[in-house]
């Protein structure tokens, strides 16, 4: 997961948002680290982890912020979303509600950040199909409408997550 002596050519900050409890932190924690906890805490405050990778011979430094889903628990919004060029939109797939508030936070994202910003939208949790409560067609559909990249994730299975910031890192770049 990245040579340290590596030069670096880019550095692209990413933020991760959405519900508490969608698994934004695991997400983040598998990429990073290849690394999940079922026992993982509400994150208080702003966290950010790195991976370095190599897009067309050149070496990205993914820099990916990690906040708070529980208002009371959330920095200051403006720092968070200065200078992302990418953000994750997190429901869970078995928790309607979570996608429901999917518009909320995609307001406060268009609000905040970078009007070029590239988003993708990510239901996590697809290892609990049988709990499923948001088909992804509905999903697929949303995000079709506003631009988005839209998959599903798994952080437990380790599931599409590589793809889902490679997808991103990718159209950064
Ligand atoms: P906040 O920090 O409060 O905003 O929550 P969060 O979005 O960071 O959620 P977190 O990553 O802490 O995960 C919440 C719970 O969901 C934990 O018990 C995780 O183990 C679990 N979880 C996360 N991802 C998955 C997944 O892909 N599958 C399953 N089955 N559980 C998951
Ligand atoms: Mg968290």
């Amino acid at each position: 997961y990245g040579d340290p002596s590596q030069k670096i050519d880019y550095v692209f900050k990413v933020v991760l948002i959405g519900d508490s409890a969608v698994g934004k932190s695991q997400i983040l924690a598998r990429y990073a680290r290849n690394e999940f906890s079922l026992d993982s805490k509400a994150t208080i405050g702003v966290e950010f982890q790195t991976r370095t990778l190599v897009i067309e011979h050149k070496s990205v430094k993914a820099q990916i912020w990690d906040t708070a889903g529980q208002e009371r628990y959330r920095a200051v919004t403006s720092a968070y979303y200065r200078g992302a060029v990418g953000a994750m939109l997190v429901y869970d797939i078995t928790k309607r509600q979570t996608f429901d508030h999917i518009p909320r936070w995609l307001e406060e994202l268009r609000g905040h950040a970078d009007k070029n910003i590239v988003i993708i939208l990510i239901g996590n949790k697809s290892d609990l199909e049988n709990q499923r409560e948001v088909p992804t067609e509905d999903a697929k559909e949303f995000a079709q409408k506003e631009g988005l990249f839209f998959l599903e994730t798994s952080a437990l299975e380790a599931t599409n997550v590589e793809t889902a910031f490679l997808t991103v890192l990718t159209e950064i770049f």
